[in-house]
């Protein structure tokens, strides 16, 4: 009963050959060749958002390409680098959202668990928001079965996580706050699983605990690795055990036989 997460892609276009952008595309398809390797298959991988450096020169083809790789159910919310119409246009319609300027939010039924995705975008600030809309909205997706365990995902934690420069990557505490009072109605919330930080913690969010992971473009990686380690990817396992409680485990991805990309 696990599910995997990978973060902060922030995959970048490859037409200009650039190093860091072919980098940043075989960490993606390390990880994505390590899962499909697993001895057990995830029931499903979520992204937590900044898949791409969204710009005119880059779209999410390449992501969509390497992601189709991928055989375990794949299920993404938005980050601040992401641009919500051509995310939701690219991994969302017409499966669970029908229009593509709504918010990144759908809930997904799994054998196990359910996922939820959350959105946290801001349309003016890098940083997290939230509006009575889309906690409406979320407190709907949650209200659809309360007994069975769910994971939340979003990419900024609605919370402080100490170890930041600045500990609340939201606009306003009250609206990290909305996001934290909904969660703490839900006692079958088993994880509120974050994005953006670039680092991996775990902090206690109101009666439940949220986690953050390494952003696997290890170019922008803010935790501290031994050289040997510096430049390897990595994802997250988080293992939901009969008692409701969830494990997780950190995975450096395997490198490829030979170089992924020509
Ligand atoms: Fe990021």
């Amino acid at each position: 009963m696990f599910l995997a997460q990978i973060s902060d892609t922030h995959l970048l276009s490859l037409q200009e050959n650039d190093p860091v952008a072919v980098k940043r595309a075989d960490n993606l398809m390390r990880c994505i060749d390590t899962i499909n390797q697993l001895p057990v298959a995830p029931q499903a991988v979520v992204h937590t958002g900044d898949m791409i450096n969204f710009g005119p020169e880059n779209d999410y083809g390449l992501a969509c390409e390497i992601l189709s790789q991928l055989k375990a159910p794949f299920f993404p919310t938005l980050g601040n680098r992401d641009s919500r119409p051509e995310f939701i246009k690219s991994f969302l319609l017409p499966k669970t959202i029908s229009n593509e300027n709504a918010f990144c939010q759908y809930r997904v039924v799994l054998k196990d668990f359910d996922v939820v995705a959350a959105d946290t975008k801001s349309l003016t600030r890098n940083c997290g928001t939230s509006c009575p809309e889309r906690i409406a909205q979320l407190q709907e997706l949650l209200k659809q079965d309360c007994d069975k365990p769910v994971f939340v995902f979003l990419h900024h934690p609605p919370t402080r996580i100490e170890a930041l420069k600045n500990p609340l990557q939201f606009d306003e505490i009250e609206n990290a706050r909305a996001f934290t009072d909904l969660f703490d109605r839900f006692d079958n919330i088993v994880r509120i699983l974050c994005g953006h930080t670039h680092r991996s913690d775990i902090v206690q969010m109101g009666r439940h605990q949220a986690s953050t992971l390494p952003s696997l473009a290890t170019d922008v990686r803010l935790d501290q690795y031994p050289n040997t380690l510096v430049n390897e990817p990595i994802f997250q396992i988080h293992e939901l055990h009969e008692d409701g409680h969830v494990t997780s485990m950190s995975h450096f991805a395997k490198a490829r036989p030979e170089a992924a990309l020509a």
